[in-house]
């Protein structure tokens, strides 16, 4: 199907990766996929699945296209994952809530509620009683809260599970290696070694996450400036109920689940790929969490962890082709992995399909020049 012809290899299993492979692998393409590690594991397991372009403020206004036209194929994305696969991802587009704790904040929120109308975006300015009346759990300091009504989340973990089945009943082959390195001759990419010998490749894809500067084999020219920031997270063991929307407070956000948990994150760390969760860092999370609504106090904490986002000097994502025919990236997606991954799937797909890259401009690797970027230089919100 695809231009390039043969078989497509995505290195890295993550929610990128599994979205990509399902996609090309319903429009006919003969996919494979390997991952040193566990299938959606990595930040596609650590993130609390919060689909919140808006919440996230995004400025970029090519980034929050990309991110809108992901949202709005989130419904019949996770349809199509559970028809193939069987395993429904939890979707919950009702909300989500900002809630003000001071009289600037509140201002803030009414500036922004304004700037979402004039874009066409439905939300809802809320004062304290309308904000305690939505969510009841929130302290008596709250001063008023913005309900974005589009956005919501989707449980990240059940969408891996998902991803993976479908992957496999649309014929994907999805593999650990504890060894993985592309070859490529001075024009294209041939393939990837794993330690059970070379498998070759029509197409290669990069969506190996915060480790997408780390894949053994790339010549410097296709390097995408990709580095870890770590997110800590926690859960506690709250009622069904309790809190009703995914709600932001200062320093933190908060994500029911079905199951009780109640997902508190997350730190934003620039520390390498240091995976522990620490005590600093859950001490933070608390400390948002308890000033905005102290009744949480006398819930259990059952869960602490931590994963790596993949971010950019920009903060925008690396898609597209390389210097090498035939080879490309789905990396750098930093906070809106979950968000972008329908998104990056299609548009991917599309360009190894027909070579239309024209919509993935603003997010082309030749953004950082011949030269590339030094890693050392990229700095991070
Ligand atoms: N998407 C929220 C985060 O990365 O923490």
């Amino acid at each position: 199907m695809q231009q390039h012809g043969g078989d497509v290899i995505v290195i890295g299993a993550g929610l990128i990766g599994l979205s990509l492979a399902f996609e090309l692998a319903e429009r006919g393409a003969a996919v494979r996929v390997y991952d040193r590690g566990e299938p959606a594991r990595a930040a596609s397991w650590a993130g609390a699945g919060m689909l919140a372009p808006y919440t996230e403020r995004i400025t970029n206004e090519a980034l929050l296209r990309l991110c809108e036209e992901s949202l709005r194929d989130y419904p019949a994305f996770v349809r199509r994952v559970a028809d193939a696969g069987g395993v429904d991802a939890h979707l919950r587009l009702d909300g989500v809530v900002y809630a003000a704790f001071d009289s600037q904040e509140f201002l803030s929120l009414q500036r922004h509620a304004a700037a979402l109308r004039a874009r066409g975006i439905e939300c809802e300015v809320l004062d304290r009683a309308g904000a305690l009346k939505g969510e009841p759990w929130l302290g008596p300091s709250v001063t008023g809260a913005l309900s974005k009504k589009q956005e919501g989340f989707v449980d990240n973990r059940r969408l891996g599970r998902a991803l993976v089945a479908a992957c496999e009943a649309r014929g994907v082959s999805v593999e650990r290696s504890h060894s993985i390195a592309m070859e490529c001759d001075a024009r294209r990419a041939l393939g990837v070694r794993t330690e059970r010998g070379f498998i070759p490749g029509g197409v290669v894809v990069n969506a190996c996450g915060a480790w997408a500067a780390r894949l053994v084999g790339v010549p410097a020219s296709c390097v995408p400036p990709v580095e870890p920031v770590k997110g800590q997270m926690i859960a506690l063991g709250v009622p069904t109920g309790f809190v009703r929307r995914a709600t932001w407070v200062p320093g933190a956000y908060l994500v029911p689940r079905d199951d009780g948990r109640l997902l508190i994150g997350a730190t934003v760390e620039s520390s390498g790929f240091d995976e522990r969760a620490t005590a600093g860092g859950i001490h933070a999370l608390l400390d948002a969490a308890l000033t905005a609504a102290p009744a949480l106090g006398d819930f259990t904490m059952t869960e602490s962890w931590a994963g790596l986002r993949p971010g950019t000097p920009d903060g925008l994502p690396v898609l597209g082709p390389t210097p090498l025919a035939n080879f490309f990236l789905a990396t750098g997606h930093y906070r809106n992995g979950i968000l972008l991954a329908p998104a990056t799937a299609r548009s991917i797909a599309d360009a190894v399909e027909s070579g239309d890259v024209s919509r993935l401009e603003t997010f082309a690797l030749a953004r950082f020049g011949t030269e590339g970027v030094s890693l050392s230089r990229m700095t991070h919100a």
